[in-house]
């Protein structure tokens, strides 16, 4: 099948209200109560060194959410999530699935930039870990892709390598989850793009509902 017949299938879906059937009202102003409470979180000690909490982008019915690792340099200072050099090629990767910008939902596991954006540390994904609980009970989406190891270790709670992880199915709750490769490793490592891609067509297959995950595929 074709890609403009898989976009097409998604645009019915959206058009025929699939998503909003299934949400109560009120979860736009519930995402923006929670923008409001990341802006100017103290919880952690990030707090101290960052211009302000970085939430998300993206709809708040959007049936993909993908969930990287920390705001950087640029998103700190603008305050939207992916807006740098790795944010670009995201957007890239997420237009060659055939989405919207505007289709999918954007996030991290930690929403303060680290000094020098080092590894968030344990103590701060956990002080964090409440945002991005509600961010998926909210959004509901119908599908995750975690974007490198510290966001796929996070939200399926292992320590498993990305060798181990990316390209294969896990779950989150009864959401199916395909972790991949963060676009700032693949900006370092093009030779990866095409791994990555392989990864998020899996995902483009997924939602289309042509080639479902397997059903709580790779629960640890
Ligand atoms: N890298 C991330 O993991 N998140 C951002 O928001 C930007 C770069």
């Amino acid at each position: 099948m074709s890609e403009a017949w898989l976009r097409r299938r998604i645009e019915l879906e959206r058009m025929m209200g699939v998503d909003a059937l299934i949400r109560g009202p009120g979860v736009e102003d519930e995402l923006g109560e929670l923008e409001q409470q990341v802006k100017q979180c103290t919880r952690c000690r990030l707090h101290e060194t960052r211009t302000q909490g970085v939430c998300a982008r993206g709809r708040a019915d959007a049936p993909l959410m993908f969930i990287g690792e920390a705001p950087g340099a640029e998103e700190d200072r603008q305050g939207v999530p992916f807006v740098g050099r790795a944010g670009k090629l995201l957007d890239q990767m997420i237009i060659a699935m055939g989405l919207e910008l505007d289709e999918v939902y954007i996030t991290n596991i930690i929403k303060s930039r680290p000094p020098q954006n080092r590894e968030p540390r344990s103590d701060e994904i956990e002080a964090c870990w409440p945002y991005l609980e509600r961010q998926i009970e909210l959004v509901q989406p119908r599908i995750i892709c975690t974007l490198g190891r510290p966001a796929s270790n996070t939200v399926l709670r292992n320590k498993s390598s990305m060798g181990e992880l990316r390209g294969r199915w896990f779950s989150y709750g009864d959401i199916p989850v395909l972790p991949t490769y963060h676009p700032a490793y693949l900006l370092r490592s093009p030779a990866q793009k095409k791994s990555a891609w392989e990864d998020l067509k899996k995902v483009v297959l997924a939602l289309s509902g042509v080639q479902p995950p397997p059903p709580a595929a790779g629960l640890f």
